[in-house]
């Protein structure tokens, strides 16, 4: 299949191209490198250096290309700075994927999948949590997502676009040595310890260890990419039965300090942390209920076990210490 993927340069998307290619899919990477490094391009891909802000650089990807799916991550994907800039989140985040649907529409594309987000999960009524839980946004951000998600829903209404909406828990690992987690600046828990393991960083700030979990600190679900990138070529080839909406998680959560304590296992870094006070808009527990994918598409998670989760990320971090540039 011919798959356009917009972020095909970002983390995620870089390892999902890499998979779609190892299966024989051809794929065209649109990116405009705000957050993605052209290194992390696979070079059997077409790159498209454009923004989605350009309906015109859009229009002409999809009608020089005429893809039969959209993969679509290319996105703004922090919870804590949408609360600073709710424009960037509500605004661009949303003007760019109606410029993707809208052209997407025109051109005849049938099959889209969207990265969406636990952070449509603000107040779950249980854990872990199913796709089924009603949703509450816990920051611009997601709200942006389930817009997005809701836009999904009318296109396929009105005009059969068959989409999936995949909700990410915490997605972190690398795949093989090549392709790793590098955002500017830092913010995510795993590259940040393993920063401090490489003599980078004198210590990892704990936020807060006053939450009510059996440790104080907050317990999140932390998703291998490659096992997320499974998810969506399932899911891309189930559409041909119907939109489809799962959430995306190991289905074990594990605490600030349990994940700091495994880094040190796995670095042989003793990794200095302190404790500072709560980032605002972290939720105590994120834990994802996966049953869903896993009976209708047979997933399963390659990469269950932290340990050896963090020792791919570990192995990036060594071969690549100052990032895709170096
Ligand atoms: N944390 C620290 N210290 C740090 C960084 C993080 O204690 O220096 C803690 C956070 O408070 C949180 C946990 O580590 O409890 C994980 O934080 P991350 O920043 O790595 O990830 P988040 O859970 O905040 O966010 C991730 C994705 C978002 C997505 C969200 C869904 O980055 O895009 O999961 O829950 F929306």
């Amino acid at each position: 299949m011919k798959i356009l993927v917009t972020g095909g340069a970002g983390y995620i998307g870089s390892v999902v191209v890499s998979e779609l290619l190892k299966m024989g899919d051809e794929v065209i990477v649109f990116d405009n490198l705000s957050q993605g490094h052209r290194e992390a391009v696979h070079p059997d891909a077409v790159f498209i250096h454009a923004d989605l802000a350009d309906r015109a650089a859009v229009d002409d990807a999809l009608h020089t290309h005429k893809p039969e799916a959209i993969m679509h991550f290319a996105s703004n994907t922090l919870v804590g700075e949408s609360v600073e800039k709710p424009f960037l989140y509500l605004g661009d985040n949303v003007r760019n994927a109606l410029n993707l649907l809208e052209s997407a529409v025109e051109h005849g594309v049938r099959r889209f999948i969207l990265s969406s987000t636990a952070n449509l999960f603000d107040d779950p009524e249980e854990i872990p949590i199913k796709a089924e839980e009603r949703i509450v946004p816990g920051s611009p951000y997601g709200e942006s997502k389930f817009i997005i998600e809701r836009l999904l829903h009318w296109m396929d209404r009105l005009y059969g676009l068959r989409y999936a909406a995949l909700r990410y828990f915490n997605a972190c690992g690398a795949a093989h040595e090549d392709l790793g987690e590098q955002h500017d600046p830092e913010t995510h828990l795993i590259p940040l310890v393993l920063q401090v393991a490489l003599g980078q960083r004198e210590k990892i700030v704990i936020f807060g260890d006053d939450y009510p979990t059996p440790d104080g600190t907050c317990i999140r679900d932390y998703i291998h990419v490659v096992d997320l990138a499974q998810a969506h070529i399932l899911a891309l080839r189930a559409l041909e039965h119907g939109s489809r909406t799962y959430n995306l998680g190991n289905g074990r959560g594990f605490s600030v300090k349990e994940v700091i304590e495994t880094a040190r296992r796995v670095t042989g870094h003793p990794i200095p942390a302190q404790i500072g006070p709560r980032r605002p808009g972290d939720p105590a527990v994120l834990i994802a209920s996966s049953e869903k994918i896993k009976q209708e598409l047979g997933w399963q998670p390659q990469y269950p076990d932290l340990e050896q989760i963090i020792a791919t990320a570990w192995a990036w971090h060594q071969k690549h210490p100052d990032g895709y540039a170096a």
